[in-house]
């Protein structure tokens, strides 16, 4: 167990506390519909942004119902935002969740961004098993939790009402013992480091 220093420098990647500067790009973030497709929120407006983004600043590490987030950044630019939540602190079970603008898809920053959340939830929460619940449709989701060795362990059909309709929700996990195996398919980069800041 190491205690949490923000920022996370990740090489040119940086994740930290959300600030007020980040609230027009976080506004964008959750007002765009391909964005929050397979979220619980719908499309966001006005004051809701507002609540919404005041919700995810800092307010320290996640007591067990509890959830946290931060901002991804490089240099100066907003990525996204990642979210790690302690589920249950008697069974050390922590959820992971994954934000990311559409342009900055498609070169593995949200994978390893991700990657030091789950760091993080294993070195400082703690926790014995991590896992992200995703909707079934959410392939670019499911793939980026394959992408860092997280086991498929359940499809639940139609076990939940969201945005009118049933949906499917699939559950992936990773044990604390594989997450840290030479056998990990995506062992952490040797870049990964707290930094003070
Ligand atoms: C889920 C989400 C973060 C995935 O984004 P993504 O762009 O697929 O993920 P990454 O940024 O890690 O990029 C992965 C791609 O980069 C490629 N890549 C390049 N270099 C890479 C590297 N060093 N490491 C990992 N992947 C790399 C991968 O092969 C993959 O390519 P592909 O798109 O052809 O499959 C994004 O779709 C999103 O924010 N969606 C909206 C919100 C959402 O649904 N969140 C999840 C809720 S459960």
């Amino acid at each position: 167990m190491r205690d949490l220093v923000l920022p996370i420098d990740d090489g040119d990647l940086r994740l930290r506390q959300l600030t007020e500067d980040d609230f027009p790009d976080h506004t964008r973030l959750f007002s765009l519909p391909s964005v929050v497709r397979y979220l619980y929120e719908d499309v966001l407006a006005g004051e809701e942004l507002r609540a919404h983004f005041e919700k995810r600043l800092w307010r320290g590490l996640p007591a067990e119902g509890e959830w946290a987030n931060l901002a991804v950044v490089q240099g100066d630019r907003f990525l996204g935002e990642v979210g790690f939540g302690l589920s249950d602190a008697t069974h050390r079970t922590c959820e992971i969740g994954y934000v990311f603008l559409p342009e900055v898809g498609g070169f593995g920053l949200a994978t390893r961004a991700t990657r030091a959340t789950v760091d993080l939830c294993f070195d400082v929460l703690g926790a014995h098993r991590v896992t992200a619940r995703l909707d079934a449709r959410n392939h670019r989701s499911a793939a980026l939790a394959q992408r860092l060795g997280f086991r498929r362990e359940a499809h639940y059909v139609e076990n939940e009402f969201v945005k009118g309709e049933w949906t499917d929700e699939v559950v992936y996990a990773v044990l604390d013992r594989e997450w840290h195996s030479s056998q990990h398919p995506l062992p952490r980069s040797s870049k990964t480091r707290a930094s003070a800041g």
